[in-house]
């Protein structure tokens, strides 16, 4: 089995990556992704020799169909995914998460892929109140900033290829994830990588928008769980295991874990369009597939800080962007 991964030098896709290569060793990973300032190659060094990764750009016809001929599977995660990067330059996010998801619908059609399967976020349905509900597979699409609408595009995409065409795909709208590799202009590894620095920590308006956490390697054993036994042309939306927590409540844990107190707190000018509360229903998921979330936000949180503690080095390059090096040394030089 050959597995086509965009983005895979991002935060999720490198995570998703490495888990493949460690649980099914017998398949073949192309990666193809377009170092953007999200993309990072040293995500991806202790697997290099394993891999093959291609530097390029999703919404390339004549390198995404040359590639696509070869391939069982995509999984495709490439994407412009700030939200605070959106208002400033709301193109990319049209040209790669709509084009470039659509160029690679139309290579996996003319070329008879087995599964293309869309990696969504929870932010397509828009916001929820503070007081209840969850998004579940039925949930309307209401996105309200730039990137939850580029993303909601490239689902609908997704889902017309399949009715149209007969495309085997699957989607999953996932909620917000964290874990090793998370690009630190995030709340949490900036958080992390702030404090550790002994620099103060941003909090928007009045830190109370609460998010549904979700450690990473659990979405990437749901990604797994729906390439395996999902049902072709089904959605599956994935959230975390009871880490449903308001941006205050994660900062006041990340201070503990980091040593540091509540004067470490800055709160910042809200942004505008700030959706206020997601929370995930991923019962479908655990009908149908039998996964669950297993890491909890405490422990997901201590593994983290951990992680950050343990790769120094990693850290600087990016917050000095050495890394957007790495990859001329690796493949250009060579
Ligand atoms: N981070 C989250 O919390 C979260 C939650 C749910 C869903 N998602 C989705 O998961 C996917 C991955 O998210 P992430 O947080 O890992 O993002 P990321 O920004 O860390 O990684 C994106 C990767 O895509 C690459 N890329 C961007 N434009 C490209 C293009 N035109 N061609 C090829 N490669 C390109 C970048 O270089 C980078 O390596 C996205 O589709 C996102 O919408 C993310």
């Amino acid at each position: 089995m050959t597995i086509l991964v965009t983005g895979g030098a991002g935060f999720i896709g490198s995570n998703f990556v490495h888990y493949w290569v460690a649980h099914h060793p017998e398949d073949r990973i192309i990666v193809l992704d377009k170092l953007t300032y999200a993309g990072n190659l040293r995500n991806l060094e202790s697997v290099a020799n394993k891999i093959r990764f291609v530097k390029g750009d999703i919404c390339d016809h004549e390198l995404v169909f040359s590639l696509v001929k070869d391939v069982d599977r995509i999984v495709h995660f490439a994407a412009e995914s700030h939200n605070d990067r959106a208002a400033m330059d709301p193109e990319s996010f049209l040209r790669t998460n709509i084009f470039g998801t659509y160029n690679l619908l139309d290579a996996a059609r003319q070329h008879q892929i087995k599964r293309f399967h869309h990696v969504s976020t929870d932010e397509v349905f828009g916001h929820l109140p503070l007081d209840g509900g969850s998004f579940n597979e039925q949930s309307l699409y209401a996105p309200r900033s730039i990137y939850p609408a580029s993303k909601a595009a490239s689902d609908h995409f997704v889902r017309a290829f399949y009715h149209t065409h007969g495309l085997p795909i699957t989607i999953s709208n996932c909620s917000n994830n964290y874990g090793p590799y998370h690009f630190p202009e995030k709340i949490i590894p900036l958080f992390i990588c702030n404090l550790r620095e002994g620099k103060k920590v941003p909090v928007y308006g009045d830190g109370l928008y609460v998010r549904d956490w979700i450690h990473v390697e659990d979405h990437c054993r749901g990604i797994e769980a729906i390439l395996l036994k999902g049902r072709v042309g089904e959605t599956y939306c994935l959230g975390g295991k009871e880490s449903e927590i308001s941006n205050l409540e994660l900062t006041k844990k990340l201070l503990a874990l980091t040593d540091r107190d509540e004067s470490f707190i800055e709160y910042v000018k809200d942004r505008p369009g700030h959706d206020r509360r997601y929370s995930i229903d991923y019962s479908k998921a655990q009908r149908e597939l039998g996964w669950e979330p297993t890491i909890g936000i405490d422990e997901g949180l201590k593994n983290t800080v951990d992680w950050y503690a343990n790769h120094q080095a990693w850290v600087d390059e990016v917050r000095s962007g050495a890394y957007q090096d790495y990859y001329e040394k690796q493949y250009v030089t060579r």
